[in-house]
C-alpha cells in the first residue's frame, strides 16, 4: 500500500500549504494619471508576484471620494487606470481584478466595522490629521478612510498586505479593529500583516528629488507618467535636477538627484546604481541612458495601452467578470461577520 500523501502537502509545490488562507492584496486610487514610480514601486512588483500567489488588485474608487472629486474625472481615471494596468501585464486571469464599488461587500463590511471602531482610534490617524488640516470642508469619509481600508483587507482574508510607510498605521488600525472584533463575537477576520512592499525602485520627483515622485506640487514637470510620449520623457529627463559635482556617483543622501537617476536605470535595465554610475561618467550620457531605458519600459506597454484603448467594451468586461469573482470569493466572510455581530443571517 502506498503512504498518503499529507494533508498539508501542497501537489504542486510539495511545500506546506500555508496555515491560513491567505490572498495578496493591493489596492490603487484612481485618482490621476498613472506614473513611472507608480510602475517601477508598486505594478511591476505585484505583476510579478501575481506569477506566484493568489492576488487580488483592486481600483479603490469609493477611496477616492473622500477628498472633493470630480465626478467625470473619477470616472475617467478608474477606465484609465484599468486599462493602464492591463497594459503594464496585469493578467485577470490570475489575479481578481475589479473596481471596489462595483463589490457591494465593501461597502457593507465597512460599516459593520465602524460598529467596531472608536472615533479617537479614526481621529488619531496621521494621514487623517494632515489631510483634514488643509481643507475648510471636510468629509466624513476622510475620517471613516482607514475603516474602508480595514474592510478591504478583512474582506479577503488576506494575511499579508504590501503597504508604503504611508498606509502602516492604517494597516495597524486595522489589525487593532480585527482583533478587536474577533474578540467580541468571536473568530471572524484573520488578522492581517503588513510587509514591505518588493520594491524594485523608490522613484523620486525630477525636479525634487526629495519628494517622491506624483507627490509634489512641482507640477507635471519632475514627473513621468506612463503614457508620456517619448520625446517628453526625454524632454523631462533633459531637465532633471542633478547637482554641480563633476563627475557621476551614487550618493542618495548627498547627491539625491543623481542617485535617482541611477536608480531609474538601474529599475529599467537591471543592475546595481553604483556600477551603472562607473559605466556613465557624464551627466550628459547618464541622461541619454536614462531616457532610452525609461523609453524601452515604456513603449510595449503604451502599445498595448492604445490596443486595448479601442475595445474599452473588453476593458469593462474584464472588470465585470472580476467583479463577479470578488463577490463569490467574498461571500461567506460578509456572512460571518454579520452572523457574529448579530444581524438576522
Ligand atoms: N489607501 C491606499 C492608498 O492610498 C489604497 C488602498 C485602499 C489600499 N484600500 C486598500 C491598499 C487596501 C492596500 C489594501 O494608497
Amino acid at each position: 500500500m502506498t503512504a498518503n500523501p499529507t494533508a498539508t502537502a501542497n501537489p504542486t509545490t510539495g511545500a506546506d500549504a500555508p496555515a491560513a488562507p491567505g490572498v495578496s492584496l493591493s489596492g490603487f486610487k484612481p485618482t490621476g494619471h498613472l506614473h513611472l514610480g507608480n510602475l517601477l514601486g508598486a505594478i511591476a512588483p505585484m505583476v510579478r508576484a501575481h506569477r506566484r500567489t493568489d492576488s487580488v488588485v483592486f481600483l479603490a474608487d469609493l477611496h477616492a471620494m473622500t477628498v472633493r472629486h470630480d465626478p467625470g474625472a473619477l470616472r475617467a481615471f478608474t477606465m484609465e487606470q484599468a486599462t493602464t494596468m492591463l497594459a503594464a501585464g496585469l493578467d485577470p486571469d490570475r489575479a481578481t481584478f475589479y473596481v471596489q464599488s462595483q463589490v457591494p461587500a465593501h461597502a457593507e463590511l465597512h460599516y459593520l466595522l465602524e460598529c467596531a471602531t472608536g472615533y479617537g482610534e479614526a481621529h488619531r490617524m496621521i494621514q487623517f490629521r494632515e489631510k483634514s488640516a488643509t481643507q475648510r470642508h471636510v468629509r466624513l469619509s476622510l475620517l471613516t478612510y482607514p475603516v474602508l481600508m480595514a474592510a478591504d483587507i478583512l474582506l479577503h482574508d488576506a494575511r499579508d498586505v504590501p503597504v508604503g510607510e504611508d498606509q502602516r498605521q492604517h494597516l495597524e488600525l486595522t489589525r487593532e479593529i480585527a482583533t478587536r472584533f474577533n474578540g467580541s463575537y468571536g473568530e471572524t477576520f484573520v488578522v492581517p500583516r503588513a510587509v514591505h512592499p518588493e520594491v524594485a525602485a523608490r522613484v523620486m520627483d525630477l525636479a525634487d528629488p526629495t519628494a517622491k515622485m506624483g507627490k509634489t506640487t512641482s507640477g507635471a514637470s519632475g514627473t513621468i507618467f506612463l503614457l508620456d510620449p517619448p520625446d517628453l520623457v526625454r524632454r523631462k529627463v533633459a531637465r532633471a535636477v542633478t547637482d554641480s559635482e563633476p563627475t557621476v556617483a551614487y550618493d542618495p543622501d548627498l547627491r539625491p538627484g543623481v542617485a535617482n537617476l541611477l536608480e531609474i536605470l538601474a529599475a529599467c535595465v537591471g543592475g546595481s546604481p553604483a556600477a551603472l554610475a562607473a559605466d556613465h561618467p557624464s551627466y550628459g550620457r547618464l541622461k541619454a541612458a536614462v531616457t532610452e531605458a525609461v523609453v524601452g519600459v515604456l513603449h510595449p506597454l503604451q502599445s498595448r495601452y492604445a490596443e486595448l484603448s479601442r475595445d474599452p467594451g473588453y476593458v469593462r468586461r474584464v472588470l465585470a467578470d472580476g467583479a463577479q469573482r470578488a463577490r463569490e470569493a467574498v461571500e461567506g466572510t460578509v456572512f460571518r461577520a454579520r452572523q457574529a455581530i448579530g444581524l438576522l443571517t
